[in-house]
């Protein structure tokens, strides 16, 4: 009752205002039970929507390490991207792209999503927005966040259909640079036939959420059954046969290898996917960067495939040091 006698309150002073905000505050840390089973919906939101009362996803802290290594990534490559850039050339493309923000779990902290800190990019940024989501309740969200008509596509849908049309219209002009981040909750929203279409396009640089923690849980099942989830985000049912009788490390070096000898088939060549000399290949064959919980289980593994060797040589050296200033702990 109380609540709901502020809420209706009319604010008259300075005082009030902030006895109001101090009581949002307040009202948003006691409702919102980040432990609770099930205190996500099926798009990974939060029942309580952020500040500015728009949807918001819900994730652990670790999601900075993603963010950390997008943005130094943007950052480093500016001076390549640029030359497209003042052309009117550069392409963002975002295939998972959420409402926008998140809420750090248990901390009640907000920050932008993946897709917005590209938008919000000061220096080079790209000259043209895609954003796609399965969910409605995502999109009209990201939307309004974005609040700009001008250069942004934000669609619903699965990105696995969407992505012909997308690409139709960017093959019209071939000779633009496209930087996809492809952030999937698991390997159930993507199919490899996505990649094979987006390297229709000839300067397409993809940052992969690779996700090895989603891939672990279902493993056991999806090897009992076939045309399974993993054979279509993979691509291939090859990796059945080589991960026979491997212990669990040596089974994801395995599968990140058979998901880059698949990316070399649709013309990502070795150069523009790891380095000669890469000392950053925990699993075989790719330069990736784990993101861990706070239990120091890894989640998922940040992959960069880019068509050119430059691309690779940035991502080696943006990989080398973590949010937290440490090297090589990877
Ligand atoms: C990990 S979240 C995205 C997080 C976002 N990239 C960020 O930086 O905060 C995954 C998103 O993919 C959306 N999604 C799931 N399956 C999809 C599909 N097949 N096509 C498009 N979006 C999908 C979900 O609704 C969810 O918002």
């Amino acid at each position: 009752m109380q609540r709901a006698s502020l809420k209706g309150a009319k604010a008259k002073s300075v005082e009030e205002i902030a006895i109001v905000e101090d009581f949002k505050n307040i009202d948003k840390m006691t409702i919102r039970n980040c432990k609770k089973q099930g205190c996500k919906d099926e798009h990974g939101n939060c029942p309580i929507p952020s500040s500015d009362s728009l949807p918001v996803q819900c994730v652990g802290p670790w999601v900075e390490d993603k963010y950390f290594f997008l943005e130094k990534y943007l950052n480093a490559s500016r001076e390549a991207r640029r030359m497209f850039a003042d052309k009117n050339n550069a392409v963002f493309i975002d295939l998972f792209a959420g409402p926008g923000k998140c809420i750090i779990k248990n901390e009640n902290r907000e920050i932008d999503s993946g897709g917005i800190r590209a938008f919000k990019r000061d220096e080079a940024p790209f000259n043209e927005y895609f954003y796609f989501d399965i969910s409605s309740i995502n999109t009209r969200a990201l939307e309004k966040r974005i609040n700009s008509k001008l250069n942004c596509s934000v669609r619903c849908g699965d990105s696995n259909s969407l992505i012909n049309e997308l690409v139709e219209t960017l093959s019209q002009k071939p000779y633009r640079y496209h930087f996809a981040f492809v952030d999937p909750f698991g390997p159930d929203g993507l199919k490899f036939e996505t990649f094979r279409k987006l390297a229709k396009l000839n300067k397409m640089d993809i940052l992969l959420h690779f996700p090895i923690g989603s891939i672990k849980r279902n493993l056991g099942a999806w090897l009992r059954s076939k045309s399974t989830i993993l054979d279509d985000f993979l691509g291939t049912d090859k990796w059945r046969k080589r991960i026979e009788g491997l212990s669990t490390d040596k089974i994801f070096k395995v599968l990140i290898d058979v998901f880059t000898e698949q990316l070399k088939s649709i013309g990502y060549p070795e150069e523009g996917l790891r380095m000669a000399s890469s000392d950053r290949d925990i699993y075989t064959g790719l330069p990736t960067v784990p993101v861990k919980n706070t239990k120091d289980v890894e989640l998922y593994v940040l992959i960069l495939a880019s068509k050119h060797p430059l691309a690779q040589k940035i991502w080696n050296s943006v990989i080398k040091i973590d949010r937290k200033g440490q090297k090589g702990l990877f």
